[in-house]
């Protein structure tokens, strides 16, 4: 890569100077930066924009706006918001602005839907957990299950019962944890019901963020999930703020109140 391609990347990729060469085609020596690999842990708001250290400008409304539903949460009053707007409008800056302001000691679960995956189901929780509960790949199989097994005790759920399902999700190949044989759209099914239990358990120790970025880039597994949470999340602990390029996605269906609409246009 050269060094401005590099620039517009961001923070997405680890890089290695390998220092100038001449290249074909141009006068000067060009330094070349070899991929050494990608930064996964980063949302696309981080690793591409936010250098920018320009102060929030005309938001205070959307912020406050979104401050008083996250206060509603405390009261279990399950709340949904929808960021939608063309791209660069503002949204994940939005988001990031009224995550600041909540405060650090509040859970916060971050889904970032990526382009790149849609075809892998349930990508953006796969990221979400691996970062959460700290798996690597370099780690061995029984240090990934110790890991995976803590997961599950801290929803309340059967370790027994789950740790397979678990197994397949995070790619831990442990022989004694293989899932019985199932139709794919089974496992789906059954992933989607574990995740959506284990949210929901969550929120009773307490409010939870769940942020889920680029709702334009859902797998349709990862969207049965959400679907599934917005069924349940009316009397919970728990506000999910989703951004969006598109002004809404006509599968989504809130119980009680309906969802809250910001269009940063
Ligand atoms: N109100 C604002 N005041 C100052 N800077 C802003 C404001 N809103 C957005 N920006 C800046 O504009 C850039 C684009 O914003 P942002 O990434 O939040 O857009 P987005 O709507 O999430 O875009 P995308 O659909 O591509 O995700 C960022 O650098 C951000 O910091
Ligand atoms: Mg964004």
């Amino acid at each position: 890569m050269a060094p401005l391609t590099a620039r517009l990347a961001g923070r997405s990729f680890r890089y290695k100077s390998l220092g100038k060469r001449p290249l074909r085609g141009l006068a000067e020596p060009l330094e070349v930066l070899q991929v050494k690999g990608t930064r996964s842990s980063l949302n696309r708001f981080t690793a591409l924009r936010a250098r920018s250290t320009a102060p929030l400008v005309g938001r205070s409304e959307e912020v406050e706006l979104l401050l008083s539903r996250w206060r509603r949460t405390a009261d279990s009053e399950g709340q949904v918001v929808l960021l939608s707007g063309d791209a660069g409008i503002g949204k994940s800056r939005l988001v990031q602005s009224t995550r600041d302001r909540i405060g650090a000691e509040v859970a916060v679960l971050r889904y970032q839907c990526s382009p790149l995956h849609q075809d892998t189901a349930l990508f953006p929780v796969i990221q979400q957990l691996m970062k959460s509960i700290g798996l690597v790949s370099e780690q061995s199989i029984a240090d990934k299950l110790a890991k995976a097994r803590q997961w599950l005790q801290m929803g309340g759920l059967d370790v027994a019962e789950y740790l397979p399902l678990v197994c397949h999700l995070l790619q831990i190949k442990s022989p004694e944890h293989r899932l019985p044989d199932a139709a794919p759209h089974q496992i789906r099914d059954r992933l989607v019901a574990l995740l959506s239990t284990q949210f929901m358990n969550l929120t009773k120790f307490g409010p939870v963020l769940a942020i889920v970025e680029d709702v334009q880039w859902i797998d349709p597994t990862m969207e049965n999930l959400l679907i599934d949470v917005l069924g349940s999340i009316e009397h919970a602990q728990a506000m999910i703020l989703a951004t969006n390029r598109d002004a809404f996605s006509p599968r989504w269906h809130v119980a009680g109140t309906p969802p809250t609409f910001v269009s940063s246009g």
